[in-house]
């Protein structure tokens, strides 16, 4: 599973990336309006920082200048992601831009079948929103297994990529459901590594140790 932080904040990508399990980013306007008014800026930090691929979406609304913006976008790094919303009037310019080889991401994704209609388009990654679905009290991981199974029945090379995570149950669920990918906020990421009998552990092994007296383990 590829693992993306959903931020768009230097400070956690820095803190979090020497990890080493963190593969991507995504972005959006909400998560880049956080960040000030500096939003080039933040981008090209973001770019430089990544090796994997950045998901910058798009703030045009008219199809043609969807169209002209995700090519400006596309040029923007080496490692870009155009991000797109789900709609009808978007539909030819996703078609334009995924044949012209540029990676896609078609985010607001809600049902199974809006899922099948972009990946016949040869988009790089769909992004059902999890998150969104579980806050109107619709089981998000039933529809996820569904656009999972819709994927992989007609072979589609379109990646699923889980977003609006709430919680790391729910990311263990996405796992469990076999999404190629989830973005999680920084916040969830960080919640993995504290647990408390895995932290009571560890201060039971330094207790133990100290009570030796030793200077090093090899004195
Ligand atoms: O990448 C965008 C998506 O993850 C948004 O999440 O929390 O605004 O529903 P949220």
């Amino acid at each position: 599973m590829k693992i993306f932080l959903d931020t768009a904040n230097r400070e956690y990508i820095k803190k979090l990336l020497p990890t080493g399990v963190i593969d991507g980013i995504t972005t959006n306007p909400s998560l880049l309006s956080k960040e000030g008014s500096q939003s080039k800026q933040v981008l090209q930090d973001i770019c430089a920082m990544v090796p994997g691929p950045v998901s910058i979406e798009v703030v045009e609304k008219h199809p043609d200048a969807v169209l002209k913006q995700g090519r400006e976008i596309a040029q923007f790094a080496k490692n870009i992601v155009v991000k797109i919303p789900f709609a009808l009037e978007y539909m030819q310019v996703i078609k334009t831009l995924a044949h012209e080889g540029i990676p896609l991401n078609i985010t607001l994704v809600f049902t199974p079948l809006q899922a099948l209609m972009v990946a016949k388009l040869g988009v790089t990654y769909i992004s059902p929103f999890l998150g969104r679905w579980d806050d109107i009290g619709v089981d998000s991981i039933d529809l996820l297994e569904q656009t999972v199974d819709i994927k992989e029945t007609y072979d589609f090379d379109s990646q699923i990529l889980a977003a609006s995570i709430r919680s790391v149950l729910q990311w263990q669920k996405v796992a469990e459901a076999s999404a190629d990918v989830i973005t999680v906020p920084p916040a969830i990421f960080e919640q993995v590594f504290k647990h408390p009998l895995t932290e009571r552990g560890i201060a039971m092994f330094d207790a133990d140790w100290q009570k030796l007296g030793k200077t090093s383990l090899f004195e």
